[in-house]
């Protein structure tokens, strides 16, 4: 079976495929490399990629780009609301998700997803005319710092595609990948440590990586999957919006047209300033028939920036303060060709270090080996590939007084999987609420929410003595689900933190306890009900508003189960009749402890 290698860029997309022991882009019809990532909806057309892109002057709000921006988050995210003014086409909130709403035959709603699935059903169908195979499954790259959310969501567009996701690889993993390939390696003595600067349009992922000999071990990962060349295109359009308005006193970021005519203008012009100290903007007729006519200096153009070039360098800083022993900084993604960024970061470096500036297919590359590697190709040259990736965020739950308990640090190799104990903080405290953050933030509310879930039914026990599982599972996607497992009545409450429920068979301890025979399970259920009510009475944790009359019916029943167990003991396991003395039992304490506030209703 051939799998795909795409990377979903955010201004363009790739795709490439292993063949003939070498990875080959596929090109599109109209010969390129790259695809833009954009899909033009007008009557009952659609367009994608250039065409699309053509199409934006005359159809500036039927035109849809930097889906990737939108993927994954809500509409009241600051990167959204602070972004949204600047582009041509109309986002608005639906379910708490940016949509954009396209005017054709009547109004559509879509979503970034379904944007993004387009493109992707468009690389699908360009690898399959290439190949003459259907093809299905797929590896696609991601920003490294792309949250539980947004990887979630760039699955399900692929799933909207008709495509499986055999892996979600992280951008600069795939760089390295691709780099480690094609250097003629020294097998015997090359392992060294590598740094990876990615900076794309959208994001900037920062990571270091070891490479022994084949092997890819991610170990940091530090980015920002909202800063990147859109960033910096959207400040010049907000430095011509007000040079506009100083001069004619006219907004045009309220013409969708213009601002469009006037984005492109500067990135065209941002991009000639890596290459010249001064760039010019023409545009005639660009508002109310004024012709616009300026320029900018690189000097310029990097002050306006200068903040934002400062927190890319931060985020280098941090990965690279602990790593002495980098052996070599890789550059990858478009942007990274901005001098200012460049020399900064040679002078992070101490200028010590060799800093290698990757083709722009490199992400598509690590992709399409990858894809290879996991679809099984056989070919020698795949042979010692591996990447093993780390978990982008610290993750884990909100305890007593707000605090973040780490359940997974940020470093782990994924996939794996970490479970902690955790209990009640009340006598006959019934349920349990979870709050699953990823961050690394100390204070559990600095961190971003995930999901809230609760396990209810715990059994009636003084507080401390239930020992409730929770388990937290990253797939190899980074992608998590936590499931909580009550260990001594095999209660358990799974959660996905977000989209679709997931199979939670393939749990452990839940498997081990399903796994015993059933006499077992129900005597172990029993057991553990019995005597936590009879600690609850003999320590006289039950409610003070529990009547003297109804203490003594729960007391008979706990009489009742003992005397039951005892003698079951000798007699041999009969399901039934542990279960009729189980609910026996349960209802009985129930319904007193129901009423007087202490158990789940
Ligand atoms: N010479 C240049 N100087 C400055 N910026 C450039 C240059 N060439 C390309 N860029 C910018 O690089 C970005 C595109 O890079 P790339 O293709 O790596 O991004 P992407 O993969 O679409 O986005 P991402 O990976 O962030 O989602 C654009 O913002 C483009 O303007
Ligand atoms: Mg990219």
């Amino acid at each position: 079976m051939v799998a795909l290698g795409i990377d979903l860029g955010t201004s363009s997309c790739r795709v490439g495929v292993w063949k003939h022991d070498h990875v080959e882009i596929i090109t599109n019809e109209h010969g390129n490399r790259a695809t833009p990532c954009y899909v033009s909806m007008v009557a009952n057309k659609c367009v994608i990629g250039e065409e699309a892109k053509r199409q934006v002057p005359s159809y500036p709000q039927n035109t849809i780009f930097n889906a990737k921006r939108f993927i994954g988050r809500k509409f009241n995210d600051l990167e959204v609301q602070s972004v949204m003014k600047y582009y041509p086409f109309d986002l608005f909130s639906k379910d708490g998700r940016p949509y954009v709403t396209i005017e054709r035959q009547g109004q559509q709603d879509f979503s970034a997803e379904e944007i993004s699935s387009v493109i992707l059903k468009k690389m699908k169908s360009l690898g399959e005319v290439h190949l003459g195979v259907p093809c299905e499954d797929v590896v696609i790259t991601v920003p490294c710092y792309f949250t539980d959310a947004q990887r979630r969501a760039t699955q399900n567009a692929a799933k909207l595609a008709g495509l499986k996701v055999l892996r979600l690889l992280n951008d600069s993993t795939a760089a390295v990948i691709a780099n480690g390939l094609a250097s003629d390696r020294d097998l015997e003595s090359d392992e060294h440590r590598i740094l990876v600067i990615g900076l794309g349009a959208g994001a900037l992922d920062v990571t270091s990586v070891q490479d022994q000999w084949g092997v890819f071990e991610v170990e940091t990962v530090a980015g920002d999957c909202h800063l990147g060349g859109e960033d910096f295109d959207d400040r010049l359009v907000f430095h011509f919006v007000q040079e506009f308005w100083s001069q004619h006193q006219k907004d045009i970021s309220l013409d969708p047209r213009a601002l469009w005519r006037l984005r492109a203008e500067c990135e065209r012009a941002k991009c000639a300033l890596s290459s010249a100290t001064r760039a010019d903007i023409a545009l005639e007729y660009l508002h109310d028939g004024i012709d616009f006519y300026s320029s900018i200096t690189r000097a310029q153009f990097e002050a306006i920036c200068s903040d934002l070039f400062q927190r890319i360098l931060d985020r280098v800083e941090k990965v690279l303060r602990n790593k002495d022993s980098v052996a070599e900084v890789i550059l990858a993604g478009g942007s990274t060709r901005i001098p200012y960024i460049q020399t900064m970061i040679s002078k992070l470096v101490c200028g010590k270090l060799p800093v290698k500036n990757l083709n722009p297919e490199t992400v598509a590359t690590g992709a399409a080996v990858m894809a290879a590697v996991l679809s099984g190709n056989l070919s020698p040259k795949l042979e010692d590939t591996l990447a093993l990736d780390v978990a982008s965020f610290s993750l884990g739950i909100q305890t007593a007084g707000g605090v973040m308990t780490h359940v997974i640090s940020s470093s782990a190799t994924i996939p794996t999987r970490k479970s902690e104990i955790f209990t009640t903080y009340a006598d006959n405290q019934s349920s349990l609420i979870f709050r699953v953050f990823e961050g690394d933030n100390e204070r559990a509310n600095d961190n971003n929410l995930l999901g809230i879930f609760e396990l209810s039914d715990i059994p009636p026990a003084p507080r401390g003595v239930p020992r409730i599982e929770v388990r937290f599972d990253i797939d190899a996607n980074n992608i998590l689900d936590v499931t909580a497992f009550d260990q001594n009545t095999g209660r358990m409450k799974g959660v996905t933190v977000s989209g679709p429920a997931q199979n939670h068979a393939m749990d452990d301890s839940y498997q081990q306890f399903m796994d015993e025979d059933a006499g077992t399970r129900v005597k172990k259920t029993l057991d553990w009900y019995t005597s936590n009510l009879r600690l609850l009475i003999t320590e006289d944790k039950l409610p003070g508003t529990v009547k003297a009359s109804e203490k003594a019916s729960l007391e008979s029943a706990v009489k009742r189960a003992e005397e039951f167990l005892s003698m079951a003991e000798k007699e041999g396991p009969n399901v039934e009749r542990y279960e009729e003395m189980q609910q026996m039992l349960e209802t009985t304490s129930l319904s007193i402890l129901r009423k007087h506030g202490t158990a789940p209703s």
